[in-house]
Formats: structure tokens, sequence, C-alpha cells
């Protein structure tokens, strides 16, 4: 089984997007002269899983922001919903994430990038996550979609260090406690 990696930016109050999706309060002019790791942190990964609400967002992306395999889980897509300039770079699948993580291990990935908030919750849940490295950006934007919900009991980590830049953004990594 492959192991699960988020790396993800949160508002001061723990949204990952306003209701409708935006990402305006995140993607900052004063962002692009700070080197936040997503380089380093991507590199090592083999592959992405998604949810259908990420997707809907980031295929819009041009250019396309990944050259790693991306599996999208959705219920209700299918591979005709894929726009054609991606076919051959993202797969859609209703899978539960034991079955996904076990799919894409049968396709040789070690380490995958779990993204979007009802997945990286529902594959925490599932104690699929190894690791999240979590940077906040300080700004309050009242509602929006959050990253954390109900995980039906605790789930520990340990703080392994945590950086500020020049923007405000506060970077902290974790890793699942054994
Ligand atoms: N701040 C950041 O760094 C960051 C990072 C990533 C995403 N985002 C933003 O977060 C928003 C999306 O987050 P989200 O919490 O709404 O959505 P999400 O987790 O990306 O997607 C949720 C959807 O994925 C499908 N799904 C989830 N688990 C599934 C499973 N096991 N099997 C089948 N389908 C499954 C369901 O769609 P169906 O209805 O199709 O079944 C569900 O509604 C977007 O606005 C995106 O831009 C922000």
């Amino acid at each position: 089984m492959p192991t699960g990696h988020v790396f993800i930016a949160t508002s001061l109050d723990g949204f990952i997007a306003r209701k409708d999706g935006a990402l305006d309060w995140l993607i900052l002019p004063e962002h692009a002269t700070e080197d936040h790791g997503y380089a380093r942190f991507i590199k090592d990964i083999d592959a992405i899983v998604m949810g259908r609400g990420s997707f809907e967002i980031v295929k819009a992306f041009d250019p396309w922001p990944y050259d790693k395999p991306v599996l999208v889980l959705s219920h209700r897509l299918a591979r005709a919903d894929i726009p054609d300039r991606l076919q051959d770079k993202v797969t859609v699948a209703n899978l539960t994430p034991q079955a996904a993580m076990a799919h894409l291990g049968q396709q040789g990935a070690r380490r995958v990038y779990v993204d979007g908030g009802q997945v990286v919750q529902s594959f925490l849940r599932e104690g699929l996550i190894a690791d999240m490295v979590l940077s906040r950006i300080p700004v309050l934007i009242g509602e929006g979609i959050s990253l954390f919900g109900a995980t039906g009991r605790d789930i520990h980590f340990v703080h392994e260090a945590s950086d500020s830049f020049p923007s405000g953004l506060v970077q902290s990594r974790y890793r699942l406690k054994s």
C-alpha cells in the first residue's frame, strides 16, 4: 500500500477555498518570490489523488500543473467528462480511499499526494495519511470549504517543524504518530 501525503494551504480560520471554490485569497503576488517547498514535495510523489471538487477547479488551469498521474475520485464523473487535453493525464474512478490506494499501489506508486478537503478527510479517517504540510495564510475568510471535519476518533500527529515566510505564511509539517 502506498503512503498518503498532504500539502495544502488554509486560511487562518481553516478553509481551503471559498464556498464557490475561489482561491483568490490564497494565490498572492508576494508568494511568487517565496519557496514554500512544493517543488521538493512533488518531486518525491508518484501519483496524485483528488476529489471531483478539486478537479473542477484545477481542470481549467492552463498549463496543466501536474506531471504525475492524477486519479480523480467521483461517484458521477465518467471518462467522457475529462477534457480531451487531459485524457492521458487524468483517470476518474469511484473507489473507496483504501481501494484507491491499492489501485495506485498496483500501478507502482509508493507515495501519493492526497488533495481536496473531503478526500483528505476521508483518507485521514482511514489512516492513510502519513504526513501533512500545512501552510496557513494570515487571512480570515469567514466561511468556505473546511480542510478538516469529523474524524470519528482522535488522530495524533507529531509536529516536526514550522517555518514562517515574509508574506506571513506559516508552514507546519506533521507526521502521523505511530
Ligand atoms: N487551499 C488549497 O491548498 C487547496 C488544495 C486542494 C483543493 N482546494 C480547493 O478545495 C475545493 C475542493 O474541496 P472539496 O472538499 O469540496 O472537495 P474534494 O475533496 O476535492 O472533492 C469532493 C468530491 O470528490 C468526490 N469523492 C470524494 N471521495 C470519494 C470517493 N471515495 N469515491 C468517489 N468520489 C469521491 C465526491 O464527488 P462526486 O459528487 O462526484 O461523487 C465529492 O463531492 C476546491 O475549491 C479546490 O480548489 C484547495
